[in-house]
């Protein structure tokens, strides 16, 4: 018999593990709860679960002030998110959505553990790294053929873009209903880009935030006039300094070097002041302060 089409499989999907419930993780389980999935979450530790629900719910409530989502709406989301502290509860899983801390070990450390726990050999195993390479996270498991990258950006349930990574390794199925998946069920746009630093987003958004930095750090325009030029004058939502406030300094800084680690070009080296400010604890919006302050 023929194989069911990309569409049916993704249709299929109906059990969705999260690992991580940072900013990112707790957003990519409200998607994927929002369409109706039953989600697990991995988090670390019970004070990493009660952080994660809290994300989760503030989201949710942020979206029935917009009247986005109804109040039996949102229940019916928290119901369907369960949190854990362990890998080991994604046994039956059939997609897992790894959003871990952007570091290479940890992230290896998690796909060799997925692959042992994850018990159905047609599950996908994504990671929603934005910058290490996938084809290494399927080589830390037995099936690099199922290990795909799906790349979310920050607010998750407001922008709509996913960029769909296939590595070397990865089987053209496993795409093909990634891809479904994203788009069909949780009705997002997906952007294919192959398996090096940066994909296309971040390739083009780094260079840019590392330049308002360096510009910031060289005394040549106050962080507010940076971001206003970006703002007033090209109709940007925000400017590039509050944008990686948003994103995390630490991540901005992370993504920066793997890039530079990548091209070997000056242009994505971090500044010293970026550095010094993730060395500091001023990560950004998540610790309430950095290029401004977040009360
Ligand atoms: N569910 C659904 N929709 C929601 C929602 C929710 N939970 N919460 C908000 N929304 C909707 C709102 O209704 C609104 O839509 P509308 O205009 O149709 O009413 C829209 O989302 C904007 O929401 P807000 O009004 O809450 O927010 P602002 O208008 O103040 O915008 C912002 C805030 C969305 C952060 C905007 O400034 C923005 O888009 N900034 C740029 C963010 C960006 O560039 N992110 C990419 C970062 S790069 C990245 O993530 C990659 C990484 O690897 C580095």
């Amino acid at each position: 018999a023929p194989a069911e089409s990309a569409a049916v499989a993704a249709q299929r999907i109906l059990r969705v593990g999260v690992v991580g419930c940072g900013v990112m993780g707790a957003g990519l389980a409200e998607a994927c709860a929002r369409a109706g999935r039953e989600v697990r979450v991995v988090a670390s530790g019970d004070q990493g679960m009660a952080r994660g629900r809290r994300r989760l719910e503030r989201s949710l409530e942020n979206g029935v002030r917009k009247g986005k989502i109804t109040d039996s709406g949102r229940a019916a989301v928290m119901d369907r998110v369960s949190f854990v502290t362990e890998l080991g509860y994604l046994a039956d899983r059939q997609l897992v959505l790894e959003a871990a801390p952007e570091d290479e070990a940890t992230k290896l450390e998690i796909f060799r553990t997925l692959d042992q726990v994850v018990q159905d050999p047609e599950a996908i195993l994504a990671s929603n790294t934005s910058s290490i390479p996938i084809a290494k996270l399927g080589r830390a498991t037995e099936r690099p053929g199922r290990v795909v990258g799906v790349h979310f950006f920050n607010p998750v349930s407001v922008l709509p873009l996913v960029e769909v990574i296939s590595s070397l390794l990865t089987d053209e199925r496993t795409g093909a209903v990634t891809e479904a998946f994203v788009t069909d069920v949780l009705g997002k746009e997906v952007v294919r880009a192959g398996d090096r630093s940066g994909f296309v987003v971040n390739a083009l958004l780094i260079p840019y935030l590392i330049s308002a930095i360096r510009m910031f750090e060289s005394g040549f325009a106050p962080a507010e006039d940076i971001d206003r030029g970006m703002t007033l004058g090209c109709s940007h939502p925000m400017g590039p300094l509050a944008l990686a406030d948003l994103i995390g300094l630490d991540i901005v800084a992370a993504v920066s070097q793997a890039l530079y680690e990548e091209f070997k070009e000056p242009v994505h080296a971090v500044p010293p002041v970026l550095s010094r400010m993730v060395d500091s604890g001023l990560l950004g919006r998540k610790t309430g302060r950095g290029f401004y302050s977040y009360a």
